[in-house]
């Protein structure tokens, strides 16, 4: 008997196919109502589970007796209780390696997009303001050969300093755990504390995950060793940043702006940040390419295929649960 496939947001219909190959797969449909109701109706009968955006752990997992993994079609996982899941036994597999260059295309694309105020001389260009040059208020400040801090240099965070590196000279610092001396030859990197970071830095970049050692990692404390000349770029999740601080930050001149992809409640609605011409705000596309999110589908589906067919998956997040 085939095992039953559930998915939790939305595949595109060759993935459908693709798993029908070996599974019943099951697709909540908005057509036949609410997603919630369809998707706790299915639980149950699931083995596999397929998705993103969807918070899991005990009290939505609790119905679903049959699980073996979940496949998350992102490479963070913190909307897991990772903990239930070892208690459990469910696999988490999620998709590492292939959005690292469109992420940090994306984070670039901040860095840039905030210093010369690109999607606000849109705005002022499509508003008809454009009468004559630009007066000094609207210039912007320059990236290349600037000091670019990232905070965290894991795979993505290493590909933006790359790009900082070679295409724009810029200096590179970087702050985590551990020290990361293939990166510092490279690259001439050099480590920083975090406050000595956030004092040095231009361009402040975070590509940290979350947890509970990085939630509000940037607060009205930090934000206040940044120069007031600076940027604060975040890509990595929300609530790595104190967003009610940052807000008032951006409002007072403590930082020169901000550009984001990601935020404490997404999706984002009615927030002052949207009133803040000196905030950048992305609906979290760092992945969000044609390209990008189609391998990150494949690799999902790989994952799922894998474990529900005994074999072991090759971006197994907790290995200690697999017994094969
Ligand atoms: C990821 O893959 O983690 C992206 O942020 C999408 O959630």
């Amino acid at each position: 008997m085939k095992k039953t496939v559930l998915a939790f947001s939305r595949i595109t219909p060759a993935m459908a196919e693709r798993l029908r190959h070996d599974f019943d797969v099951i697709l909540p449909d908005p057509k036949q109502g609410d997603l919630n109701a369809q998707f706790n109706e299915a639980l149950p009968h699931a083995h596999g589970l397929i998705g993103v955006g969807r918070k899991l752990g005990r009290t939505q997992l609790e119905g679903a007796g049959k699980l073996e993994v979940v496949s998350s079609v992102s490479v963070g996982y913190d909307n897991y209780d990772l903990d239930y899941f070892n208690e459990r036994g469910i696999a988490l597999t999620n998709t590492p390696d292939v959005l690292t260059e469109s992420t940090a295309d994306l984070g670039f694309a901040l860095i840039i997009g905030s210093a010369r105020r690109v999607a606000e001389l849109d705005a002022w260009t499509k508003a008809g303001h454009w009468q004559a040059s630009v007066t000094p208020n609207l210039f912007g400040s320059d990236v290349h050969g600037k000091t670019l801090g990232i905070v965290g240099l894991g795979n993505i965070g290493a590909a933006i300093a790359r790009r900082g590196r070679l295409g724009f000279g810029m200096r590179v610092l970087y702050t985590g755990n551990s020290r990361k001396t293939a990166l510092e030859q490279e690259l001439g990197a050099e480590y920083r504390s975090l406050e000595q970071l956030l004092g040095e830095s231009d361009f402040v970049c975070l590509v940290v995950p979350l947890s509970d050692a990085t939630r509000h990692l940037i607060g009205a404390r930090e934000l206040k060793f940044m120069k007031p000349s600076a940027f604060l770029i975040n890509i990595a999740r929300g609530p790595v940043v104190d967003e009610a601080a940052l807000i008032e930050a951006l409002q007072s001149g403590t930082i020169r702006g901000a550009g984001l992809d990601v935020y404490e409640k997404e999706p984002l609605a009615d927030s002052p940040l949207f009133r803040l011409p000196n905030a950048l705000t992305l609906p979290h596309v760092g992945s969000a390419t044609a390209e990008t999110r189609e391998a990150m589908a494949n690799r999902a589906l790989d994952n799922l295929r894998a474990a529900l067919l005994g074999e072991r998956p090759r971006d197994l997040v907790n290995p200690q649960v697999w017994k094969g």
